[in-house]
């Protein structure tokens, strides 16, 4: 299919900072063995890559504002005008071990979050293996030159399941409790779950009908964005833990086809109330 204009622009910017990325995570995998300055030569990694997605950006949409893993926010130039969401690394924690599961997210937004704004564009790329994910609002998602439509899959005990598991410092001791009452009850319904290092991965594979459903708490805008309007655009349902649309303002998410959403949001309830 041809890639409309907005598509190429964020494709051209991510495939630049993905040059980058690629390269330096050769010279990461070689550091492994020093260990020694290993998470500022990616922090510095990450950094270059949000530079070169934000110039390239900036040219093609002057006046766009930006929201920024690295960078913080910056306003549009017009109060109601569109932003840029950027995760220019997503998987960092496998990027810094060497382990080749990583992404770029590059979502558009038509106007601030807090005005009513709703997500035009997104885009996720993985340079490892060539995937270039993609979705316009009312286009269709595709991955390549391929439509991606999610799983079709209605059985809880037959589907396949993604998600994040909490670390240091995200989260409480009782949010990890909650978390580990939820992992129980999912992984005693289903054929299995994966837990792998990019939550925008994740979401882009459910899009593509790999995993059945994903569910994280605490994430931050640009992880999610792109991939939000990816998995809705492949026929997918994405809400917060309480069936409510607002996976983007809360960081609470759960995504599937229809079936293994209300399967998902089901179950994550019921580990509630144990
Ligand atoms: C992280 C990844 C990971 C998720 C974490 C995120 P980062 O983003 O998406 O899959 O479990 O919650 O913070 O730090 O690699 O950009
Ligand atoms: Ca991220």
């Amino acid at each position: 299919m041809a890639q409309s204009a907005l598509i190429n622009v964020i494709w051209k910017a991510a495939e630049r900072a993905a040059r980058g990325l690629l390269r330096d995570f050769g010279e990461v995998e070689n550091l492994q063995v020093s260990r020694k300055g290993v998470a500022d030569f990616v922090s510095n990694a990450d950094l270059d890559a949000e530079k070169i997605i934000v110039a390239e950006l900036a040219k093609a949409r002057p006046g766009w504002g930006f929201i920024m893993e690295e960078g913080g926010v910056v306003a549009p130039e017009e109060n109601d005008g569109p932003s840029w969401i950027i995760d220019p690394l997503d998987g960092t924690t496998n990027y810094i071990h060497g382990i080749p599961h990583f992404s770029i997210s590059i979502a558009a937004i038509d106007k601030p979050l807090k005005n009513g704004g709703k997500l035009i564009a997104g885009a996720i790329f993985d340079p490892i293996r060539n995937e270039f994910f993609f979705a316009e609002a009312g286009k269709g998602a595709f991955l390549n030159d391929r439509r991606l439509r999610v799983a079709g899959r209605k059985r809880l005990d037959e589907a396949l399941f993604a998600t994040g598991i909490p670390f240091m410092g995200r989260g409480s001791d009782e949010q990890h409790d909650h978390y580990l009452a939820e992992l129980k009850t999912v992984m005693g319904s289903s054929s299995g779950v994966r837990q792998m290092g990019s939550a925008a991965l994740d979401l882009a594979w459910v899009a593509a009908g790999r995993v059945d459903g994903f569910w994280e708490h605490g994430l931050d805008i640009w992880d999610v964005a792109a991939g939000v309007i990816i998995v809705r655009e492949a026929g997918g349902m994405v809400s917060d833990h309480q069936a409510r649309s607002k996976a983007l303002e809360s960081g609470n998410i759960v995504a599937g086809n229809s079936s293994m959403h209300s399967g998902l949001l089901k179950m994550l309830k019921n580990s509630r109330q144990k």
